[in-house]
């Protein structure tokens, strides 16, 4: 796996693609995650620019030493980055990894990070070193919930106080999909096919 990871492929969605992230991406980053409504619901600190080039230096380097990270979601025509999605860890002793994502506001409801996800999961159940991957959602963030719920996440449990954010300490979700599931959810949407005689 070392290899694969330590170049991200780039993925094609509709509209948009999973792509490794760059230094250059830093502005829109930046520039999404400014704005207060991404980062209500999240534990994200209030940021400064330097904050998120350190962040994307640190995704970086992770996939460079053969860790699971983050990929940037750009526009498939300006390239422009809107949003982020992958893993803030990963355990390869326990073959888990954590994932987390976030998306600029005016792409919100337009079904891309759903499109995202599945690719990443798709992609990351192809590996041969993970059987699962958990979330952790803020109790109040009804918009992530569902989106791990229609992507075959299940609700596992409640954290309380799990992580203070802004000052705030916050209860948190956590939401698991083991490869198990994720491979028999596959099983059942692929079409029936026809019986032989
Ligand atoms: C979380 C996030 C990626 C979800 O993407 P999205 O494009 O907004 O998701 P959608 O608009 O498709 O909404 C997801 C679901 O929540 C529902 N929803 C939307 N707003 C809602 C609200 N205020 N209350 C309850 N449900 C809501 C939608 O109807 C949809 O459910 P459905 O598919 O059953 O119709 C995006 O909102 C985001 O980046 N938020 C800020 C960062 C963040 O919270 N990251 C996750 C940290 S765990």
């Amino acid at each position: 796996m070392a290899d694969e990871t330590r170049h991200p492929p780039t993925i094609d969605l509709q509209g948009a693609r999973l792509r490794p992230l760059r230094m250059s991406d830093a502005a829109a980053f930046y520039a999404y995650l400014r704005d207060p409504a991404v980062t209500e619901l999240t534990s994200y600190p209030v940021v400064s620019l330097p904050m998120v080039e350190a962040m994307i230096e640190r995704y970086l380097r992770r996939w460079a030493e053969g860790e699971l990270s983050k990929w940037g979601i750009a526009l498939q025509h300006e390239d422009q980055l809107v949003g982020t999605c992958g893993f803030n860890e990963w355990s390869k002793v326990h073959r888990w990894a954590e994932l987390a994502y976030d998306l600029a506001q005016a792409h919100w409801g337009t079904g891309r990070m759903r499109q995202a996800v599945d690719a990443v999961l798709q992609w990351t159940y192809q590996q041969d070193q993970i059987d699962r991957v958990h979330a952790y959602v803020r109790v109040d963030n009804r918009r992530s919930e569902r989106l791990l719920q229609r992507s075959g996440f299940v609700r596992e449990g409640c954290l309380r106080r799990y992580r203070i954010a802004r000052g705030q300490p916050h209860d948190f979700y956590i939401y698991g999909l083991l490869r198990s599931d994720w491979e028999a959810a596959r099983l059942d949407s692929e079409p029936t096919k026809p019986a032989s005689r």
